[in-house]
């Protein structure tokens, strides 16, 4: 029996590493990888996140040299989280000038100077007792006003602590044209909104809980996103998009990468992706038992985030990512 022969032969274009670097059609810089980074106040050295091998909670003296291995390894940015001693109903720490946050912005952005984009987390979980990531009403249900009206405090104290892009995280109606407001209003037009436009109710998030020590019992299912949902998905990010957000965000990452194509697809804003704990540590897990290849893994993951249009990545991985998208 005669083989038909192929009419196209697309392995052509796969037959070398040069070859296949010629026509490689994503391409990776670790300039636009953010790393995430936690401070933890009273701390006075770093503590492992179990549920996160590699990852660690800082104490404020040691931000600064974080925020330098970041810029060092020519990332573009890094995104603060802090976990406050002290915690209430409404966050008051959230807002105040002395807060962790608040203080391991100042730090950070002295440190970082030129060189890199200093976010920070702009929510209310971390500092609540309740652990949700606005204030309560009477019902007990998630009050969006009155939580907006803390964002709004919120930001013009990270925007005086220095930070660069407030990374809005909390899933509020209106929350970013509230928080632009606030921020022109005090005079820092310069400070970018990062929106987490479309932020789903996720599993992934099992390990972000453990290393901010979450208060929460319940789930945010009344305020992020439905996984089911990917038309809803691109309608939260065109209103966030209207409000005025300078970048937009699809969160988790991978599982999500539909809603990251659409949101790229219609926006006239950068777009970021987060590939998120869960991700992560699902990744290390099976790294750590030898079932699959940790550096391929990560390196698939950036790359298959930035092919569906993700601009900006942000990665637990971001500072070994760097070293490996330079050898590569
Ligand atoms: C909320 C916030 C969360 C994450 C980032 N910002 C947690 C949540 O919504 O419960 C999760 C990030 C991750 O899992 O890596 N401030």
């Amino acid at each position: 029996m005669s083989v038909p022969r192929p009419e196209r032969r697309p392995r052509r274009l796969r037959t070398a590493p040069a070859m296949r670097r010629l026509v490689r059609e994503t391409r990776v810089d670790p300039a636009q990888l953010v790393l995430p980074l936690f401070v933890r106040e009273g701390a006075d050295e770093a503590r492992a996140i179990e549920s996160m091998p590699g990852v660690s909670q800082h104490p404020l003296a040691g931000i600064g040299a974080e925020v330098r291995r970041a810029a060092d390894a020519g990332l573009g940015g890094v995104m603060l989280f802090a976990i406050p001693t002290t915690r209430d109903a409404t966050g008051t720490q959230a807002c105040a000038v002395d807060g962790i946050l608040n203080r391991a912005i100042a730090a950070s952005a002295e440190a970082a100077g030129d060189d890199l984009v200093v976010m920070a987390d702009l929510c209310l979980d971390e500092f609540t007792d309740h652990g949700h990531c606005g204030v309560l009403a009477a019902d007990g249900s998630v009050d969006n006003d009155a939580t907006l009206d803390i964002y709004m405090r919120m930001a013009v104290a990270q925007a005086d602590a220095g930070a660069h892009v407030l990374g809005l995280s909390g899933m509020m109606d209106g929350q970013v044209a509230a928080v632009r407001g606030a921020l022109d209003g005090a005079g820092h037009t310069a400070t970018s909104i990062l929106a987490y436009a479309a932020k789903y109710a996720s599993a992934a998030y099992g390990p972000f809980r453990d290393a901010v020590e979450s208060e929460l019992e319940g789930d945010r299912r009344s305020y992020q996103l439905d996984p089911a949902n990917r038309r809803e998905g691109a309608l939260e990010a065109e209103i966030d998009e209207a409000e005025g957000a300078d970048i937009l965000m699809v969160k988790p990452a991978l599982p999500y990468l539909d809603v990251l194509a659409d949101v790229a697809a219609a926006s006239a804003v950068p777009v970021a992706a987060y590939h998120v704990s869960g991700e992560y540590s699902q990744i290390e897990a099976a790294a750590q038992r030898g079932w699959i290849d940790r550096r391929a893994a990560h390196l698939e993951a950036v790359t298959s985030i930035a092919r569906a249009g993700g601009d900006i990545i942000l990665t637990y991985a971001a500072i070994e990512l760097a070293a490996w998208l330079r050898d590569r």
